[in-house]
């Protein structure tokens, strides 16, 4: 596996797979699917700053470098980038606008956070062209962002990987406590037992260290709030366990 900094170095045409580091066996799972796609297989690894609104969130974000290149290593990732804050941003760069369905949910909490993801997409992609990109479900309404702009590049949804306990796996999770560990298994219990918004709402505040931020079901194209004539209902849920951010996501079967 080579590791550089430089664009230049790298295979265009190849798989790729964009990370913040800190890997976990989701990340491992985008590599499995991108050596299926080509012999080529980019894992970045770059903290962009652009996607934090909050500067101690970017300060308290994980960073396991050395575990990160032994992960990507094992799982078949051929190159990684690790490309500078010069090459992704020069001087004049300028920062896209994500659409509308940015400000919804995640983008309601997090103003200006698609824009930045977007951004530094979209630069990764103009700068590796890349044939395929993987991205993970999990992130469910980056993953529809990033579907707007990926141009030529085809974009491929990975399936959430859970912990056996059914937390879904984030580079995050590693900033719970035990107790907020424990907890935070609400999310998945609720996102699996329950059949409306109500049902999703009462059986997530249930959990006394769970705050609430939202907790919806949508049609997985528009993002609007679903309703019974929407044919991909998703259910979403966003809140925080010890000030940590967790999110999560599962697609509903609507009963006829
Ligand atoms: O999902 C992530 O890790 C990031 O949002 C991404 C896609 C690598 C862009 O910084």
């Amino acid at each position: 596996m080579k590791v550089v900094t430089d664009v230049r170095e790298l295979p265009s045409g190849c798989a790729f797979v964009p990370t913040m580091g800190a890997l976990h066996a989701g990340h491992a799972s985008l590599l499995s699917i991108a050596q299926q796609k080509n012999k080529n297989v980019v894992l970045s690894i770059f903290i962009n700053p652009l996607q934090f609104e909050n500067a101690q969130d970017l300060a308290k974000y994980p960073r396991t470098p050395e575990a990160d290149l032994a992960l990507a290593a094992s799982h078949g990732a051929t190159h990684v980038w690790l490309p500078s804050q010069a090459e992704i941003y020069p001087a004049n760069h300028r920062v896209l606008s994500a659409g509308p369905i940015s400000h919804l949910y995640e983008g309601k909490s997090r103003p200006g956070h698609f824009d930045g993801v977007v951004t530094v997409v979209r630069r990764f992609f103009d700068l590796l062209k890349p044939s395929v990109a993987i991205f993970g479900e999990k992130d469910f309404q980056q993953l529809k962002l990033v579907e707007e702009i990926a141009g030529d590049v085809e974009i491929i949804r990975a399936p959430i990987i859970r912990e056996s306990d059914g937390l879904a796996m984030s580079s995050r999770n590693i900033r719970l406590t035990a107790e907020g560990r424990a907890a935070a298994t609400v999310i998945s219990r609720a996102l699996a037992s329950s059949k409306t918004e109500a049902e999703l709402r009462a059986a997530l505040s249930l959990e006394p260290l769970f705050t609430l931020d939202y907790a919806d079901f949508i049609d997985e194209e528009s993002f609007a709030p679903a309703s019974p004539q929407t044919a991909h209902v998703r259910a979403i849920v966003a809140g925080w366990i010890n000030e940590v951010r967790l999110i999560d996501n599962m697609q509903m079967v609507q009963s006829s």
